[in-house]
């Protein structure tokens, strides 16, 4: 464990080295030639265990704090495919401590996917029949108590690993892009990623502020993925505030007090049908960034990231010849438990 961690070492929180970082920042040549802007891709689908993903960055504080705090095992929930629990799964295994996933679905969900990897990575899944994620806190609750009462000692991590310390490994990642632009001779630029359960909107919100402050203008914009803007716009703007003061309370502080509201922009219109259905804009996105860079994104999140980045260049957001980083968050696996979808589209 890594102590003081994360952010240069300027943060006494406690991490965990559970990947390895940077995360590459590539150009895409022939998307950015088919799309008249210069994109870059920041592979955070290459970060960390088990296919990687944002939530690699979240769980090393996260699951640092539950060592600390003495525990032997990890709740955690989602969707049936959720790419955080699977993600959890495999940082847990690297933290040896057992995981536990509560996950949502109304019917016995395909053995695809994530939910594949859930097993083989030996976590212990729970299928809840319900439509919403929300309802499954007080089933961890529930799990945790039963485990408390067998002598366990569990971290109950919420949806998304979206709390305040794990949005801090957000504000450590776009300080960590703003040191790769220099040497890729980027300017500050626009950011675009998907966001959901807002902690990775948050921290890189709280670092956008400080940079900006000290002259480093990143402009990041959050697509949001479930059809609720202002709900997530709410979320984001809350888990920032917190990420901020969690930050500013080191010694010396990261950033200057900075407050980070200003910096959460929300981009709706992408959700297409609603979270978790592919979305025709989505399915566009799908198969260009494949065809012209190989590289793939996700029915869920990144291909509605990358479809609004399509949409704001057709709409003029993004000027012709002007920059942006696409934050490529994971969640590949997902591909696979949409075989049904995605097969012979296009
Ligand atoms: C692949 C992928 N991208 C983006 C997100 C959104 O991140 P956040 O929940 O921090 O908003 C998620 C969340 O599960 C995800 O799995």
């Amino acid at each position: 464990m890594r102590g003081p961690g994360g952010l240069g070492g300027l943060v006494a929180l406690p991490r965990l080295d559970l990947c390895e970082k940077p995360s590459p920042l590539q150009h895409a040549p022939r998307l950015s030639a088919r799309l008249g802007v210069e994109v870059w891709l920041k592979r955070d689908d290459l970060l960390g265990p088990a296919f990687g993903g944002n939530k690699a960055r979240k769980l090393e504080y996260l699951l640092a704090d539950a060592r600390v705090q003495g525990a032997d095992c990890v709740i955690t929930c989602g969707a049936a495919q959720s790419n955080h629990a699977r993600l959890t799964a495999a940082c847990a295994n690297l933290a040896g401590l057992d995981a536990y996933l509560v996950l949502r679905s109304m019917d016995d969900p395909a053995e695809q996917g994530n939910l594949l990897l859930d097993h083989l990575l030996g976590a212990r899944v729970q299928i809840v029949r319900t439509h919403r994620t929300a309802n499954l806190a007080v089933a961890m609750q529930t799990l945790a108590g039963r485990l408390r009462a067998e002598g366990r000692r569990p971290y109950v991590i919420p949806v998304g690993g979206s709390t305040a310390l794990g949005a801090v490994g957000y504000a450590a990642g776009l300080v960590e892009l703003d040191a790769q632009s220099v040497s890729a001779g980027l300017e500050p630029c626009a950011v675009y990623h998907a966001s959901s359960s807002g902690g990775t909107q948050a921290g890189l919100a709280v670092a956008a502020a400080a940079l900006h402050a000290g002259g480093r203008p990143w402009r990041v914009i959050g697509v949001d993925v479930d059809g609720d803007p202002d709900g997530l716009r709410t979320t984001v703007t809350a888990l920032a505030r917190d990420a901020a003061a969690l930050i500013q309370s080191g010694d010396p502080p990261l950033v200057p007090a900075v407050d980070p509201a200003p910096h959460v922009r929300v981009l709706a219109g992408y959700t297409g049908p609603g979270y978790g259905i592919v979305s025709e804009e989505g399915l566009a996105a799908i198969r260009l960034l494949a065809e012209m860079e190989g590289v793939f994104v996700d029915p869920v999140y990144t291909s509605k990231a990358l479809a609004g980045i399509v949409g704001a260049v057709r709409c003029g957001d993004l000027p012709h010849g002007s920059s942006v980083v696409f934050w490529h968050t994971g969640g590949t696996p997902a591909l696979f438990a949409y075989a049904h979808e995605l097969a012979g589209a296009g």
